[in-house]
């Protein structure tokens, strides 16, 4: 059993099939019919793919650039709306959790879609389920930024997300880890539904994808792409400050974004933080010759146009 932490086993829901916790049960109903407003901003993402690095960045666009406010730990200014299924409070049992936690409570809030719903205008979402999971008005009703990003490293990164998140219980290798992410086994997946469910839909206004490797290329630029899509005007001084403050190095030590406190987080320097390697390509270099084999054939099998669009050749 590689995942003692998906709790109440996994399972396969909606027209696509997504691979979810059984908890997604109990919430999918209120997330397909979550109402979003107007004003709002969505950053949806498959996991891994750059989701915290735009978060951050579209958060200070539509917060005039407060950086003082930007302290307040992004999770609590950007609420994740299915945050409830994938942080299920079972997990403060775990042994090593109930250790790390000193017979505290567990933190809270923790009803994320509450405490969506509460927030006032103009608010900031961060969700990774896919378009179909979500209500069909969201799109008619609000601006998504969707964040995408090669597979092969997205892969290796949530290899070492499911190490350091003690709710996911992995305690398997990274070959297995690759076997089930291409064997659409793991959270959020299949990947290629996923993404293909948002650039189905790339000629809608309200929507812009954006690629990991386009931010790693040229971060100013796709800080004005998206400042352009939100209707925010930044002059040339706001644009160096927020590209210095989004840089890797910056982020990494930054406590409002790193999940350092929460005891379901184990931040192992051999796994590197939550703010990783950052690198594009990397996971040529981090797997065995089998699991890059297993990649590639499986890029081949389902990319289909996606990989030249996306530059992952
Ligand atoms: P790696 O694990 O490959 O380093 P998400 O936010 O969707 O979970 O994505 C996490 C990935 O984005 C991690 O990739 C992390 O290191 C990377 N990341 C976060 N902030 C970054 C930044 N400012 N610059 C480059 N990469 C960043």
């Amino acid at each position: 059993k590689r995942y003692s932490g998906y709790l109440s086993g996994a399972v396969a829901i909606g027209p696509q099939k997504y691979y979810m916790q059984g908890i997604y049960n109990d919430y999918a109903e209120a997330l397909y019919e979550f109402q979003f407003r107007p004003s709002d901003v969505v950053v949806a993402s498959y996991p891994k793919t750059g989701t915290t690095w735009t978060e951050e960045l579209v958060w200070l666009l539509l917060n005039n650039f407060d950086y003082s406010q930007a302290k307040t730990p992004l999770d609590m200014r950007f609420p994740f709306l299915e945050a409830d299924c994938i942080i299920d409070r079972r997990v403060f049992e775990f042994p090593e959790v109930a250790e790390r936690m000193n017979g505290e409570p567990p933190p809270g809030p923790f009803d994320s879609l509450h405490r969506a719903r509460d927030l006032p205008d103009r608010r900031a979402l961060k969700t990774h389920l896919p378009f179909s999971l979500l209500s069909p008005e969201l799109l008619r009703t609000s601006k998504v930024v969707y964040v995408t990003r090669d597979p092969r490293d997205v892969a290796v990164s949530f290899y070492h997300h499911h190490k350091i998140i003690l709710s996911h219980g992995f305690s398997g290798t990274i070959d297995e880890f690759i076997d089930d992410f291409i064997e659409d086994k793991v959270l959020y997946s299949p990947f290629w539904s996923h993404v293909r469910e948002a650039w189905e839909k790339r000629d809608e206004p309200n929507l812009l994808i954006i690629t990991y490797e386009e931010l790693k290329s040229d971060l100013p630029a796709v800080i004005l792409r998206i400042a352009s899509f939100l209707d925010v005007s930044v002059s040339d001084a706001q644009l160096e400050t927020l590209t210095k403050h989004l840089h890797i190095d910056s982020m990494r030590c930054n406590p409002a974004i790193n999940p350092d406190h929460d005891p379901i987080v184990k931040i192992d320097p051999h796994e590197g933080g939550f703010v990783r390697k950052g690198a594009v390509g990397g996971w040529r270099s981090s797997l065995s010759e089998t699991s890059q084999a297993k990649l590639e054939a499986w890029m081949r099998r389902n990319a289909q146009g996606l990989d030249q669009h996306f530059g992952w050749t």
